[in-house]
């Protein structure tokens, strides 16, 4: 059977952030598919290019020009051949002449509109029947960094992520008891918090670093007491956006405090054993692979997860793997670009026993691909927020997921 392209469609649109976004619609014989591209904020320094010069608009133009007649009469079911196309048009090794998310908007529109011609949803032609495992939730519940306005934490994101949780519905439960909690706590703390969030629905309060994971430690605590599971607090510290490289300090200015690289060692140590976080997303600068490599021999039972470290990257992983560097890897497939990089990057985890942690952007749309992508690749966890509606569309959808897989769904057993 085939699915051969006849007509590929772009427009744009806008993200979460209001920024313009690209989407792309594909129309083959049987199917059809459609994707929108997200954003992010605080972006690695290897990530692919997003657009052209000249934006979205360029982007679109290019696409018309350059992609288009060479993806009409192309097998949508052919999605290596596909997205290695799409490479050799865009003809530079980060996608900077058609741009990275024009790349990745027809790439999982393509993977649609393959899978519906086979009447089955993403997910499932992803994995080529396989699946049935969901992926726990890893939801962002306060924070500051490059994702707010104004007096915030240095640290990005503080998550939490419900362990034990019976089935993906209650998970989803669990994070936004924490999320209302922790609004709660924070109000308690300061009678005048206005209830302010930042571009991932994240609290955003004038708070200082360890006191923010106090109020998420106790959130967590008191949620996993009520439903009998065990919520754990996690960081992603997105440690390159507050890093100094001249003065070779992190700047902590909620704080009015410096860490050299030693002492981020020893605060990472602490806040990890103190609160026994789960999850550490990129607690140092982007290129420092040996630091991460110290601290993963350092703990125990704790995810240290490489973000603009590897920014999905199948080179920037492989150094990290033979450095021993993190144990953990966040996907986000517009990093890179195509389904086939993402899914060639989440497979060489996986051997190396890297845990994929399937990732939404700081600006989204309500697309829901997202969900698709982390069942699809088995990811045990996916990192999409817990409010709101852009972030509830693809937990929303993982409920729909799970229900699609009836008596076969199961957690990850992470
Ligand atoms: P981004 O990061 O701003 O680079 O998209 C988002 C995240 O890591 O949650």
């Amino acid at each position: 059977m085939s699915s051969i392209i006849e007509e590929v469609m772009a427009r744009k649109l806008f993200n979460s952030r209001g920024q313009e976004t690209i989407e792309v619609d594909i129309i083959t014989t049987d199917g059809f598919g459609s994707a929108a591209a997200p954003a992010g904020a605080s972006k690695g320094k290897a990530e692919v290019v997003s657009y052209p010069a000249g934006g979205v608009d360029a982007a679109i133009q290019k696409l018309e020009e350059l992609v288009v007649p060479e993806l009409i009469g192309m097998d949508a079911e052919e999605q290596n051949e596909i997205d290695a196309l799409l490479h050799e048009i865009d003809g530079t090794d980060n996608f900077s002449n058609i741009g990275g998310n024009t790349v990745f908007a027809i790439s999982v529109a393509n993977g649609e509109a393959a899978a519906t011609s086979y009447d089955l949803p993403l997910f499932q032609h992803l994995s080529g029947y396989l699946t049935n495992e969901l992926p726990y939730p890893l939801g962002n519940v306060l924070g500051g960094g490059k994702h707010s306005l104004g007096k915030t934490t240095d640290i990005q994101e503080y998550l939490v992520i419900p362990f034990k949780a019976s089935c993906f519905a209650e998970a989803a439960q669990a994070n936004i008891m924490v999320h209302q909690k922790i609004g709660a706590l924070l109000r308690k703390a300061d009678p005048n918090f206005a209830g302010g969030r930042g571009d991932e629905g994240a609290w955003a309060a004038n708070i200082r670093n360890e006191e923010a994971l106090k109020i998420v430690a106790k959130a967590c605590e008191d949620v996993s007491a009520e439903l009998g599971i065990e919520c754990r607090p996690c960081l992603d510290v997105a440690a390159s956006s507050f890093w100094n490289p001249k003065e070779r300090v992190y700047v902590y200015s909620m704080e009015g405090k410096k860490r050299d690289t030693g002492e981020q060692l020893e605060f990472m140590l602490h806040l990890i054993e103190e609160y026994n976080l789960a999850y550490v997303e990129d607690p140092f600068d982007e290129d420092d692979y040996e630091s991460f490599a110290e601290l993963t021999k350092k703990v125990n039972n704790c995810l240290i997860c490489g973000d603009d470290l590897f920014v999905t990257n199948r080179e920037r992983l492989a150094k990290g793997i033979e450095m021993c560097a993190g144990n953990s890897i966040i996907i986000k497939t517009n990093q890179v670009g195509t389904l086939t990089d993402a899914w060639e990057t989440t497979r060489l985890a996986k051997r190396a026993g890297y845990v994929p942690v399937m990732s939404h952007r700081s600006g989204e749309t309500t697309d829901t691909h997202l969900a698709h992508l982390a069942v699809g690749f088995s990811c045990p966890v996916i990192k999409t927020g817990v409010l709101p509606g852009e972030r509830v569309a693809k937990i929303n959808e993982l409920i729909r997921i799970e229900e699609n897989l009836g008596n076969r769904a199961q957690m990850s057993n992470i």
